[in-house]
């Protein structure tokens, strides 16, 4: 899919700023530097769409996008920044949650991890999360740069034989640096658009 134009709508901080217009929402959630921004611009191929932060944790907002006016990329805060404190911690996860479970237009969950790391124990809680609440999910196994290209296939299938050994979701690689896995994301997102 090609997005001719993409445009940022609202930083919201509380629910009754979430569009409501009825469009889609397809919302990014994952741990604090785990790609989330990256994402959303490589998938329009901007630089500079979603702002990214060398400083992870800073995002307090979550974060519309327009895409042709057809559905909203949701940019959510990510969880889990270490740096951060427990207190912290926990409002940012309150946060997470309000969007997910008052916002009445959510077709898709993109839920991205660390192709190089085990989940963590945050990411089991937000595995947890999305399977109770029987939303649509797909699994993105997000810097597979960082790995060697013949190690991709096998990484991710690890990876789901660890988070999901029902292999009930899809799981897919990505790499927001280098754009090979993009057109595979967009055949699986257009199936909820
Ligand atoms: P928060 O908003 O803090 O939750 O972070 P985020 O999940 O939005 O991560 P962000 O997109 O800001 O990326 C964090 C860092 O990881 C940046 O320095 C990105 O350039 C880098 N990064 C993101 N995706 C990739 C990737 O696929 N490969 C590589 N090598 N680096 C990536
Ligand atoms: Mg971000």
């Amino acid at each position: 899919m090609i997005i001719k134009n993409p445009e940022f709508k609202i930083s919201a901080v509380s629910p009754k700023q979430y569009p409501n217009d009825g469009l889609p929402q397809i919302v990014l959630v994952g741990k604090s530097n785990v790609g989330k921004s990256s994402f959303i611009n490589t998938m329009v191929n901007r630089k500079k769409l979603a702002r990214t932060s060398s400083e992870p944790g800073k995002t307090r907002q979550i974060n519309f996008y327009s895409m042709d006016n057809k559905f909203y990329f949701v940019d959510l805060p990510g969880y889990g920044y270490s740096k951060m404190s427990k207190e912290e911690q926990v409002r940012v996860g309150r946060f997470i949650e309000e969007y997910l479970s008052k916002c009445q237009n959510i077709a898709l969950i993109i839920f991205l991890i660390d192709i190089r790391h085990s989940p963590t124990e945050n990411d089991r809680l937000m595995y947890n999360y999305v399977i109770n609440a029987n939303k649509p999910c797909i699994i993105i196994a997000n810097k597979a740069d960082k790995i060697a290209v013949t190690k991709v296939d096998a990484q991710v299938k690890a990876l789901q034989d660890e988070l999901n050994p029902l292999k009930d979701f899809t799981f897919l690689p990505f790499s927001a640096e280098r754009r090979i896995y993009s057109e595979k994301v967009w055949e699986e997102i257009e199936k909820f658009i």
